[in-house]
């Protein structure tokens, strides 16, 4: 792990760092010489922070859900009594559409994408950022999706807590600027991860059948192929980085071209 790289003497905080782009973000600003606070809703986090404190680096775990105050209030003082600063936050948890539409969607199946993708959001953002108006700055990097952007079939509480994210980000950057914080969003496309855990419970014949579906959507994009999620957590370690020193506001897509296309192919 390299102490004197980019984000060399840097506290990351990643929520939903114990799997999937959280996980590989998690990695990756280790090895750029981050210090890391791996946050996850179950213990994975904690594999994740021994893998990393195996490799060499800094790195505490603790069990939280993002969409409760009490619990990121709580998750903030661990940060800093573990650590005494923190520098990034990598808003990343997040669960997936139901993969209903409108009509047939509970209240409560609603109420949680919601709570847990755009409130879970803004309470890590609010309770940090005066860490970073104390510090005099500091960067958020919030993962929002394609789906953020446009609309794609039978998911309109994920899209709508998306849309929620890359709206936020603009609308931080315009507020913090002047403080030296910047905020930007990513928006992924097919990543091959076991979002929200669907593969593992279909089993393992199951999860091909789901996992070749998605590579058949992904086929019809520029890029032609589902991405590695290390592949997101490259451009969320630069935008965590000063090598985007200016950029603050900015909506990344990071979808093999899916966005520009007319073929945004289906949810799983
Ligand atoms: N995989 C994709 O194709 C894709 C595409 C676009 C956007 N995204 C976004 O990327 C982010 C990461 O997704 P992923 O694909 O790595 O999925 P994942 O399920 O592997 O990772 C999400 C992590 O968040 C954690 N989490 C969920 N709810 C939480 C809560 N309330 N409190 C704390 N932790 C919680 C989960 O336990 C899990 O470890 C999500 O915000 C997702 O919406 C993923």
């Amino acid at each position: 792990m390299a102490q004197n790289g980019r984000l060399g003497g840097k506290v990351v905080l990643v929520t939903g760092g114990g799997s999937g782009i959280g996980r590989a973000t998690a990695l990756r600003c280790a090895e750029d010489g981050a210090s890391i606070v791996v946050v996850d809703q179950n213990s994975s986090g904690a594999d994740v922070a021994k893998e990393l404190t195996e490799l060499g680096a800094m790195a505490t775990s603790q069990i939280r859900d993002i969409s409760n105050s009490d619990d990121v209030q709580a998750m903030v003082g661990e940060a800093l009594e573990s650590f005494g600063h923190l520098d990034i936050l990598v808003n990343n948890a997040g669960v997936g559409g139901s993969g209903q539409r409108l009509h047939e969607l509970s209240i409560e199946e609603w109420d949680r994408t919601i709570a847990v993708n755009l409130r879970g959001q803004f309470l890590c953002a609010k309770f940090i950022i005066p860490l970073f108006l104390q510090s005099g700055g500091g960067a958020i990097v919030n993962v929002a999706s394609t789906y953020g952007i446009t609309g794609a079939p039978r998911s309109p509480e994920y899209c709508a807590s998306k849309g929620g994210v890359v709206a936020l980000t603009r609308q931080l950057a315009v507020d913090y600027g002047s403080d030296g914080i910047r905020i930007n969003a990513v928006c992924p496309g097919y990543i091959n991860t076991d979002m929200g855990g669907r593969r593992a419970a279909l089993g393992p014949a199951g999860a091909a059948a789901a996992n070749a579906a998605r590579e058949a959507h992904a086929a019809l994009q520029p890029l032609g192929r589902q991405a590695d999620a290390r592949e997101v957590a490259n451009v969320i370690a630069f935008l965590a980085s000063e090598e985007s020193s200016f950029m603050t506001g900015s909506i990344v897509t990071v979808d093999g071209g899916c966005t520009a296309t007319f073929n945004h192919g289906l949810p799983e």
